[in-house]
């Protein structure tokens, strides 16, 4: 049965997606079958990243019309045989937790594992929907506004009953860390409170790869990281190694 993910922060543009994508292709190649659904939308992208730009026949609107089952409307990613992506409609369309709950239960038997991209921001349906995953995934930046919405976010999770969460902390580099900003990573991980999963370096690899929609190459320190995170929501005790440039 999956273990389903969810991967949202407070604030916009933390990077969900990326890592949405990096895991689920880390992940597939580790030989996991692995869904990502995309929730964001009106804002699709994992197509674009995964090199499926016009491709894209099926989307999450055609489930929740009751026009295809789950199976049939994901889309198999040609980078990696055991990655499927569920996308978001182009348009906006409104969607409740039962319904992703219905969706994740329908097809649980046949992945290892569904992560589900949420739409930015702090609002009761995300709350809602991320609420029932067996894990978040809470992503913050190095960033002081990041890191208070990320706080914010992870303490709501709590007081609601979630105390299954992890932290990413992505984007990270050396410019940023030990400067004005951000004395130490140790202060992130304090002040949102929530154990930390994983680092992910600020990568023009990455952002290059997802951009392109071609596979991140194998030089890059954010593959490796994904690499790492990925091993670890599996059980294996991967050393948290933090190689940034
Ligand atoms: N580790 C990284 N290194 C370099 N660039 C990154 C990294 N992670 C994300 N990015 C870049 O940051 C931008 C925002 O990323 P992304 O779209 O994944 O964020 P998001 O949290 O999903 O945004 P939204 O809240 O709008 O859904 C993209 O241009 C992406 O390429
Ligand atoms: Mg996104």
């Amino acid at each position: 049965m999956a273990k389903v993910i969810a991967v949202t922060s407070g604030k916009g543009g933390t990077g969900k997606s990326t890592i949405c994508a990096g895991l689920g292709y880390t992940l597939a190649k580790q030989g996991h079958r692995t869904l990502i659904i995309e929730l964001d939308f009106g804002l699709r992208c994992l197509d674009i990243m995964f090199g499926m730009e016009g491709q894209i026949k099926t989307d999450l609107t055609d489930v929740l019309n009751g026009k295809k089952k789950v199976l049939d409307a994901a889309c198999q990613v040609p980078m990696a045989s055991n990655l499927s992506i569920l996308c978001a409609p182009k348009t906006l369309t409104t969607v409740n937790a039962e319904q992703i709950v219905e969706i994740c239960q329908s097809v649980k038997k046949y992945f290892e594992y569904i992560i589900i991209d949420t739409g930015a921001g702090i609002n009761s349906r995300v709350f809602e929907i991320v609420e029932q995953a067996n894990l978040i995934l809470v992503i913050t930046t190095p960033d002081p506004v990041c890191i208070r919405d990320a706080t914010l976010m992870s303490d709501e999770f709590y007081n609601r009953g979630n105390k299954s969460q992890r932290l990413i902390i992505n984007k990270v580099s050396k410019k940023v860390v030990g400067s004005k900003l951000i004395s130490h990573l140790d202060q992130i991980i304090d002040d949102v409170g929530v154990q930390l999963i994983g680092v992910i370096p600020d990568d023009f690899k990455l952002s290059l790869s997802t951009g392109t929609g071609e596979p991140i190459p194998t030089d890059s320190l954010a593959l490796r990281a994904f690499d790492s995170i990925s091993k670890r929501l599996g059980g294996e005790l991967v050393p948290l190694s933090v190689k940034i440039s």
